[in-house]
């Protein structure tokens, strides 16, 4: 059977997430600036997200910019606040006829104006369509995430409309960006790099983790494949017991 068969008679991850990282390296090695590699990684990230809707996973989030990445230099920051913009035409067209739906996932109050408009302007525009949800994490960070849906408990505790026993598990997923989103089953980041980069650290608790060698532009579907026919193999015990796969 063809590896993709393999995985598509097997159980699909109902979410999974990526952290599209080594765009940068990807372009060096080429010979082209940085910012060829952040073309190139945004163009893949719309093929990949069309492959991820075609095999029915349910929600895909996306490590697009991290509330750590402001430290970088401005011409490339300034590159990446541009790239929303270019992606204005895939929303309306190829996403459109996949029924795709896409999402931002992160501070939302830093970006220049143009940015947070078109944002909300996408938002809004695809909230009603039904495929794969995109999670596009853009100035993203987890402890901010994590420190802001704390807050958020606080005021209501403070203010008597939940008691103490009421914080649950539960109540704090539905503090999260991701609290319309199914658990998450499987993180892969791509250009070898083993470390977490504050994305996502609460949703990950029982997720799968895939690290790839491949730099992100060069990731593609059968890369995806891959991965998925790795995480298949996983035993996940979720700290009990389950039969052994071998
Ligand atoms: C990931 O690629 C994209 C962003 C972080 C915006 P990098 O820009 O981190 O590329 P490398 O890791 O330096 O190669
Ligand atoms: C993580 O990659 C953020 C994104 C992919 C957007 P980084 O390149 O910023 O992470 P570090 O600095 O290698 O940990
Ligand atoms: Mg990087």
């Amino acid at each position: 059977m063809s590896l993709e068969n393999r995985v598509l008679s097997k159980y699909i991850p109902e979410h999974i997430a990526i952290i599209m990282d080594g765009n940068g390296r990807w372009a060096k090695r080429i010979g082209m600036p940085r910012t060829f590699g952040h073309k190139k990684g945004s163009e893949n990230l719309k093929d990949i997200a069309l492959v991820c809707n075609e095999i029915g996973i349910k929600a895909l989030s996306v490590y697009a910019f991290s509330t750590e990445n402001w430290s970088r230099p401005k011409a490339e920051i300034d590159y990446l606040m541009a790239l929303p913009a270019e992606f204005k035409e895939v929303f309306k067209g190829k996403f459109k006829d996949n029924d795709i739906r896409v999402i931002f996932s992160g501070r939302k109050d830093r970006f220049p104006k143009k940015v947070q408009e078109l944002i909300i302007d996408v938002e809004e525009k695809t909230k009603e369509r039904k495929g794969l949800i995109l999670n596009i994490c853009f100035d993203y960070g987890s402890y901010t995430e994590i420190l802001d849906g704390v807050k958020e408990i606080s005021k209501k505790f403070k203010k008597g409309d939940i008691k103490l026993d009421d914080i649950t598990e539960d109540l704090m997923h539905d503090h999260l960006y991701t609290r319309e989103l199914p658990r998450l089953d499987l993180l892969i980041r791509t250009s070898g790099e083993e470390r977490i980069s504050n994305f996502l650290l609460w949703q990950l608790a029982y997720s799968e983790l895939i690290f790839v060698k491949k730099h992100w532009p060069a990731f593609n579907r059968k890369e995806l494949f891959k991965a998925l026919d790795n995480f298949q193999k996983r035993n996940r015990r979720f700290g009990g017991l389950k039969e052994d796969k071998s």
